[in-house]
């Protein structure tokens, strides 16, 4: 079982467990007491199950049980203790027919178990990890709260009659006023740890986490807004300028469906970008009228800090009417796409995106690639109102190859979750993933491909004297078909894809020399993601979190130049989140404790599925402010969004806590 199973089957516990109490105290209470009898025995069984699924969990990982060993089970313990110690020999007693019924104190007891129950629950969904004092206190007296209400509940008829001043047995009065101050004092330790748990949760908290490394320097200053790209192209390189205006526009799909989208140039996708390595790429960008602001982010390309177009850290939106012009040499090869980062759940949803391929110095020239030898296409998907759109075309869109012409595909995702990616027709191998070539990839087919929002693919074959087709999401009357010119039998039926197994990128190529020894690092990051009450931007919401907090209240990750950085990235969610770093490619080291044995594996965007826990290295060689998220866009957007920050670089555009930081607003 995965631990995602592991998860979704211990909160399932966790919800019979709650039912097992409450349905023995409202037995108990109705003086129902075989059934109260069963449900306690029940509520106990099940109590001792969700020992096991914690255990299970535990040997996951311990991110994934903190809060509930160390207070859910706990309180759940003791109260359920408490509960079975003063109901169990009342209700036996019943049976036995030695007694009437239950008394008050057993149902609160009963009760109380089942707060603490609930309670469990609540703190796992809300708070989860990690467990705060102050979430303990407040959970604590929330039960204790409860406990009394319940008391109070369940004696007031006795106490009415006391207040009416009815004559009473000298023992009841003793009773009644013991009960009393039991009352009072219990109130009073419940305020009391509510509010020192209130008050803890205002403690101001770190502003940045060191890894293990060292703290900040002296280091003399340096902006980023003075991390700018080369004013020129390598020897041999040219200079491609282009204009991107961002402007709303009505764009009219090849089946005749129009949407209204936000674009570069009018254009969904936004020209495509391409330069041969070494090349210098300059493009001005100018909003025309997108009210929000745009920006353009590389994404995947290591540009110079500045270039990278992350509003409030490494420039300012760019309002309607204004211009900002980016500038990098083009020294990486490979398939990259750009995109709006401001407001990005909503612009780069809406049609602010394009594509970005640098061709090899000695391979064909990048604008007269698609020459009768060689078909090299590029391939963004991207979703609009649920139709999927790929590079432009909606539906099924065709493309002929000449049999034995070599054939690169580029498959992007410009969405937010991922797609899964089937070539049907031909044996092919993923050259390349995010950019990045693998080294040996093997020859496969009757595979899928589960391509992470963000990434990129690079599929490589000779093309076969039948067709291809490229299959997205299994839907086989979509897609992409490559046919021979002339083939007059028409398109090979598609068999049905969702079957195929998924390529384990982990396991895929072979081991090569990595440039760093990745066993050891110089700082170690534990990023957490879940979900839970936050603050996001100033306003507390039910955000998405990284280790229990929003942005941009989460702790910068401080590095300095050369570092070795290691991520340890668990998902506790039962949602993907594609994670993202800027400004750096990361190598996969191992997923859920098993190291990666293919080839080294170099990527920008990794999908964490739930339960998953991947551990990833970089060196940090490119000095910035970069951004470090999910590529989900509107799970960035909910708060699940940080920044990874260099040792003595600083930013005119926001501050830390200031601004209008990413993907916000
Ligand atoms: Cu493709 Cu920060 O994003
Ligand atoms: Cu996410």
């Amino acid at each position: 079982m995965t631990t995602g199973m592991w998860i979704i089957l211990d909160h399932v516990v966790a919800l019979l467990s709650i039912a097992a109490w409450f349905t023995a105290g409202v037995t108990l209470a109705l003086r129902r007491t075989r059934l109260a009898l069963t449900g306690l025995v029940a509520a106990v069984l099940v109590t001792l199950v969700r020992v096991g699924t914690l255990a299970m969990l535990a040997g996951r990982g311990w991110w994934f049980v903190q809060e509930k060993v160390l207070l859910g089970l706990p309180l759940l313990g003791a109260a359920g203790a408490v509960a079975v110690l003063v109901a169990g020999p009342q209700l036996l007693a019943v049976r036995r027919g030695r007694a009437a019924g239950g008394s008050a104190r057993g149902v609160v007891s009963v009760f109380t178990a089942g707060y603490a129950a609930l309670a469990g629950l609540v703190v796992t969904f809300l708070v989860g990890y990690p467990l705060t004092v102050s979430a303990a206190l407040i959970t604590i007296s929330l039960v204790g709260a409860g406990a009394l209400l319940t008391a109070r509940v369940v004696t007031a008829p006795v106490e009415d009659s006391a207040d009416a001043g009815v004559a009473q047995a000298p023992e009841d009065r003793r009773a009644i006023s013991r009960r009393r101050f039991l009352g009072w004092t219990g109130g009073a330790v419940v305020v009391t740890a509510a509010g020192a748990g209130t008050g803890l949760s205002f403690l101001p908290t770190e502003s940045v986490t060191r890894g293990g490394g060292p703290g900040r320097s002296s280091r003399a200053a340096v902006s980023v807004a003075d991390l700018r790209g080369s004013g020129s192209p390598a020897p041999g390189g040219t200079v491609r300028r282009q204009v991107l205006t961002a402007k709303k526009a009505t764009v009219r799909l090849p089946s005749g469906r129009e949407i209204d989208a936000w674009t570069y140039n009018g254009e969904v996708p936004g020209p495509a970008i391409t330069a041969n390595q070494g090349d210098l790429i300059e493009v001005r960008l100018h909003n025309a009228d997108i009210d929000d602001g745009v920006t353009l982010h590389w994404h995947g390309y290591d540009v110079p800090c500045g270039e990278d177009g992350a509003p409030g850290v490494t420039q300012l939106a760019v309002r309607p009417g204004a211009d900002f012009v980016y500038r990098f040499r083009a020294d990486q090869v490979g398939t990259y796409w750009y995109h709006t980062h401001y407001a990005s759940h909503v612009g780069v949803h809406k049609g602010l995106y394009g594509t970005l391929v640098v061709q090899p110095r000695d391979g064909q020239r990048a604008d007269e690639h698609s020459t009768a030898e060689q078909v090299d296409l590029t391939l963004p998907v991207h979703t609009f109102d649920g139709t999927v759109v790929i590079a432009g075309g909606d539906g099924r869109t065709e493309h002929f190859a000449p049999p034995g012409a070599p054939v690169r595909l580029r498959v992007i995702n410009t969405d937010s979750d991922p797609h899964r990616i089937v070539l049907a027709g031909t044996p092919f191998r993923v050259a390349a993933v995010d950019g990045r070539d693998l080294n040996q990839p093997g020859e496969v087919s009757d595979v899928g491909l589960h391509l992470p929002a963000g990434g990129r693919y690079d599929l490589v074959f000779l093309m076969p004297d039948t067709s291809v087709a490229l299959v997205v999401d299994d839907d086989r009357d979509g897609g992409v078909r490559l046919r021979p010119p002339g083939d007059a039998r028409g398109e090979a039926r598609v068999e049905d894809t969702s079957d195929l197994p998924e390529l384990d990128l982990l396991r895929y190529g072979a081991p090569a020399a990595v440039p760093f020894d990745s066993r050891s690092a110089d700082r170690h990051f534990t990023m957490v993601l879940d979900r839970g009450v936050a603050m996001v931007d100033g306003k507390p919401a039910f955000a998405q979190t990284v280790n229990g907090r929003g942005h941009p209240a989460i702790p910068d990750q401080l590095v300095a130049e050369g570092d070795i950085v290691r991520f340890t990235v668990v998902n506790r969610s039962l949602e993907t989140h594609p994670w993202h770093l800027h400004g750096h490619p990361v190598l996969i080291l191992s997923r859920n404790g098993t190291p990666s044995t293919g080839s080294p594996l170099w990527v920008d965007t990794f999908d964490v599925r739930p339960g998953e826990t991947w551990v990833v290295a970089f060196r940090a060689t490119n000095p910035g402010i970069w951004m470090n998220h999910c590529h989900n866009l509107p799970h960035a957007h909910q708060g699940m969004m940080l920044r990874l920050h260099y040792d003595g670089v600083t930013t005119p555009f926001g501050g830390s806590h200031g601004g209008s930081p990413g993907h916000g607003h």
